[in-house]
């Protein structure tokens, strides 16, 4: 029986594909893959029919994958991973029992990688909330930005809507004090630009460059995540590892 793969395909670099997914990629002869795929998987989609699955409505792209399924398996890759804000889930409910997940690098994931920092840090950070501007406050009663922004907590912001002096003073409210902010552009993709300050700071650094696509008028996702919080530039030291080691892990050791 064939399958339909959804596979999580990192931020853009195949180095970041999982084994599983270089597999299943390899076995299939149709892709639906997004921008920026079909340039930076070149090589993994030779001699493959790539099609981007957003050209097509729902109904058309079912019967193109049905097409092929008698006769061979069909991937979509999922731009970092299933988790979060992948638009693919009416697909994997339609095809049901025919098809299969395969986890990713997820952006977030990549973001920690490349900033060399644990997003949760205890005593400096409890809570790592993963938030789109675009989905906040859109229904009366929800929470807005600044009301999740505040002390202890890193937010990763996807698919920013806001002009970036915007963004900063509404966490400014929230945070109620100035604190570090990365901006993450085409992480993992030719033109990466990592661009750290603070909310005081972070626009005088951008240099009036627009990292969110805010001007354009096609939409074209701008492939920039935002990380704010202490977590990224607090310093720990060795004192932290002693700490649970005598609390938590000697005991652990004792009791195995
Ligand atoms: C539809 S969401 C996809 C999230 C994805 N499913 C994940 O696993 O993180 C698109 C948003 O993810 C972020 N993003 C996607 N690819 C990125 C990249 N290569 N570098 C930086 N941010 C990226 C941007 O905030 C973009 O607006």
């Amino acid at each position: 029986m064939h399958k339909v793969y959804f596979i999580g395909a990192g931020p853009g670099d195949p180095q970041l594909l999982t084994l599983q997914g270089a597999s299943a990629l390899r076995n299939t002869g149709l892709v639906f893959a997004p921008d920026p795929y079909e340039l930076t998987f070149a090589e993994q989609f030779k001699g493959k029919t790539v099609l981007n699955p957003f050209d097509f409505d729902f109904a058309d792209l079912v019967k193109r994958v049905r097409g092929r399924l008698s006769t061979a398996h069909v991937a979509f890759l999922i731009p970092g991973d299933l988790t979060f804000y992948a638009p693919f889930q009416a697909l994997i409910d339609y095809f049901d029992e025919d098809a299969e997940v395969l986890a990713g690098v997820g952006i977030a994931n990549a973001a920690a990688a490349r900033l060399k920092r644990t997003l949760d840090l205890p005593g400096i950070c409890n809570r790592a909330i993963i938030v789109s501007p675009k989905t906040l406050g859109d229904k009366k009663g929800m929470p807005h930005l600044e009301e999740l922004a505040g002390k202890g907590a890193t937010l990763l912001i996807y698919m920013n809507n806001m002009p970036l002096a915007q963004l900063c003073n509404s966490l400014r409210r929230g945070y109620d004090t100035d604190v570090p902010i990365a901006l993450l552009h085409r992480l993992d993709l030719p033109g990466e630009e990592i661009i750290i300050g603070s909310l005081d700071t972070i626009v005088d650094k951008t240099a009036g460059r627009d990292y969110f696509n805010l001007d354009d008028p096609t939409g074209k996702p701008a492939l920039t995540l935002v990380v704010v919080g202490d977590t990224l530039t607090a310093k720990v030291d060795g004192s932290w590892w002693d700490y649970r080691r005598e609390h938590i892990w000697k005991k652990r050791q004792k009791g195995s």
